[in-house]
């Protein structure tokens, strides 16, 4: 199987490289500087050169409180990007793969969100990303959506940032009023390729096992890499940040786990793997 990766360079997209090279695929990563998925013809030209049995569209703009005031430029990444992915993939017989997001929920529930759940996204990049979804949808009848959530791995995410900050002796205030499941991208990447493997269809979350705030991620990455530091616990209110988050955004991996047979790996369990391995 032979795999094109756009948004090679970042951290998904990346960690989608690296796992399936180890697999033995056969692998195109495009970083933004190779491959600009704003450009329509410039995809269709990448997809006729490389012919691939698979297009993982790992390219977003991801800044979501920048994107409250900037939704032309993240819809033109998110959606339109994901349109030219999808429209170049079907005319050239690849299987479109679409990057999403638990921010296309509103959080309002207090149960987890199935993959056929309504969405509505409360932020500009929610809008945009559960555009995307339905652009690639509309583009490629035949088509892979992966919702993922609260990614980190390598040096970016809130864990690697959060580390960064007590390291650096900077005060840190948390929200502990919004839930969700972390996830370590090196697991999500061999997820999705599971998935691949297996033929799915349509909408799938994946995610790590288990739920927590944002104050329970933080304090368990800083206590597992050895930090004793005062952690303020604040609400999203207090937090005050430009884009309103879904308060309850636990995606349900139920229909992933039967389809794979297997659990997703406890968060805590990911966490404790990723601060064993890191460099620093
Ligand atoms: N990070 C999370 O917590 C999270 C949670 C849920 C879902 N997701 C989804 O997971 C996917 C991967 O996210 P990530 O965390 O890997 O994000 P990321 O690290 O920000 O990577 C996105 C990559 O896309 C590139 N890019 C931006 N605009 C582009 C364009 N026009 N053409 C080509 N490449 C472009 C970026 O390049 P530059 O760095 O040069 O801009 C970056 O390398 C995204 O679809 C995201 O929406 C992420």
């Amino acid at each position: 199987m032979k795999l094109l990766i756009t948004g090679a360079g970042g951290l998904l997209g990346s960690a989608l490289a690296r796992e399936a090279e180890n697999r033995g695929l056969e692998v195109v990563g495009l970083d933004r500087a190779a491959l600009d998925v704003t450009d329509g013809p410039a995809v269709r030209a990448a997809l006729e050169e490389h012919r691939p049995d698979v297009v993982v569209n790992c390219a977003a703009y991801t800044a979501v409180d920048r994107a409250e005031s900037d939704e032309a430029g993240a819809a033109a990444v998110n959606r339109d990007g994901a349109r030219h992915v999808a429209a170049a993939a079907a005319a050239t017989g690849a299987l479109p793969v679409y990057l999403s997001t638990d921010y296309v929920f509103d959080g309002t529930r207090k149960t987890r969100y199935r993959p056929d759940d309504p969405t509505a996204p409360v932020s500009v990049y929610g809008r945009t990303k559960r555009d995307g979804e339905v652009a690639t949808a509309a583009e490629a009848p035949e088509h892979l959506v992966v919702r993922t959530s609260w990614l980190y791995g390598g040096d970016e995410g809130f864990v690697p940032a959060i580390l960064r900050r007590a390291r650096a002796g900077e005060p840190l205030r948390v929200v502990s009023d919004q839930r969700g499941r972390p996830t370590w991208a090196p697991s999500a990447a061999g997820t999705l390729l599971d998935l691949v493997e297996r033929g799915a269809r349509g909408i799938w979350h994946v995610a790590g096992g288990g739920e927590c705030t944002w104050l329970d991620l933080a304090c368990e990455a800083l206590g597992g890499a050895g930090f004793d530091v005062d952690v303020e616990s604040v609400t999203s209110e207090e937090f005050g940040a430009a884009a309103p988050r879904p308060p309850y955004s636990v995606l349900d991996l139920t229909a992933t786990e039967q389809l794979l047979g297997r659990d997703m790996t406890f968060w805590r369990d990911d966490l404790s793997r990723f601060l064993e391995h890191r460099d620093d």
